[in-house]
């Protein structure tokens, strides 16, 4: 067994990629992979809680893998694999649901904010958080790279692992999140959290106009000294001390920075869509069939421990 400590991480298949993903997660994910032994998921089964048309799900799934290899992520480094081929997931989420009480799951931020909206939530969506502790504490997992609107989710599995642990005796290892904390969170163009659920994100792999186009729509604010809505992004992009003197010498000229500011995203983004294009369906089926066989081996072994230990294997 490798010496080296765990780290995994994981993306819905929801919908296409934004930059908020690249740099609260993907950049992170990438900057520290090769010290860890390192899993990258397709959180394909959470995804079914806001996505009901199986084409685009499909299709989702195949991009979200496209993109973990573009943006540099080497699948004999880290396991790449699809959360709904390693059926223990699902199982294992199952026993959590029946550890935790419902006021405690109703404290879940994704529930609370669908709920507060007046929206139906689905049962999926309210059991959400024990799918994504099963997710990480089947692989003993030390540490998982997220964007800050994750941290909750973090505790919840650090719950849900000492509650096992208090019922059936140690097994599960309480992991810690990695957050880093100038790109904890990534504002859209609207200023708010960027969310493919609020419609306000910049595509990461976006062709160059649609890059350009949620670019110029950034809401600009007048009343400061800079349009903060365009530094904040562009500061992801260039050091501040780059940006001081560029935002001195342009101020007011909001069209002027948002071209700047397209023309650094096309600078970091254009070699790894080039990348990306080269990528075919051929080699996403093998990356993740290697993948997910890695990763079931790991989990089936867990598994069978935590069935002996609740008493379902005779
Ligand atoms: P998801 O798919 O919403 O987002 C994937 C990752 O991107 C980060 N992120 C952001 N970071 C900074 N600023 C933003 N605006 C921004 N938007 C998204 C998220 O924090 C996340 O790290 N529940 C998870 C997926 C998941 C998972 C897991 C993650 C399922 N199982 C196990 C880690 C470990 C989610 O919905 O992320």
């Amino acid at each position: 067994m490798s010496e080296k400590k765990r780290l995994l991480t994981g993306l819905q298949s929801s919908g296409a990629l934004h930059i908020g993903n690249y740099f609260g997660a993907l950049k992170p994910f990438l900057n520290t992979y090769e010290e860890y032994e390192s899993f990258l998921m397709i959180a394909d089964y959470h995804a079914l809680t806001s996505l009901k048309n199986p084409e685009e799900l499909r299709q989702n799934i195949y991009n979200v893998v496209r993109d973990y290899l573009a943006v540099g992520v080497d699948p004999s480094k880290a396991v790449i694999f699809q959360q709904s081929r390693v059926q223990e997931h699902t199982e294992l989420a199952w026993i959590f649901d029946c550890l935790v009480t419902v006021p405690f799951l109703e404290l879940g931020h994704a529930y609370k904010d669908k709920v507060a909206k007046g929206l139906e939530a689905n049962a999926g969506l309210f059991t959400y958080p024990m799918l994504m502790a099963a997710d990480i504490l089947l692989y003993d997992t030390d540490v998982v790279p997220v964007g800050e609107d994750q941290r909750q989710h973090i505790e919840y599995a650090r719950e849900a692992a000492k509650k096992f642990n208090n019922a059936f005796g140690q097994t599960f290892k309480e992991p810690e999140e990695k957050i880093q904390k100038e790109i904890a969170v990534v504002p859209g163009i609207d200023g708010k959290k960027m969310s493919k659920s609020y419609g306000n994100t910049i595509p990461l792999f976006g062709t160059k106009e649609e890059v350009s186009k949620a670019v110029m729509s950034i809401v600009t604010d007048s009343s400061g000294e800079r349009p903060e809505n365009v530094y904040a992004i562009h500061a992801l992009f260039r050091s501040e001390s780059e940006l001081g003197p560029i935002y001195e010498t342009n101020a007011g000229k909001y069209k002027v920075l948002k071209e700047m500011l397209i023309e650094d995203i096309e600078a970091v983004i254009a070699p790894m869509r080039e990348k990306r294009n080269s990528i075919t369906d051929e080699d996403v089926k093998k990356v993740i069939e290697e993948g997910s066989a890695q990763a079931k081996t790991i989990a089936s072994a867990k598994m069978s421990d935590v069935r002996k230990k609740v008493g379902v294997s005779l």
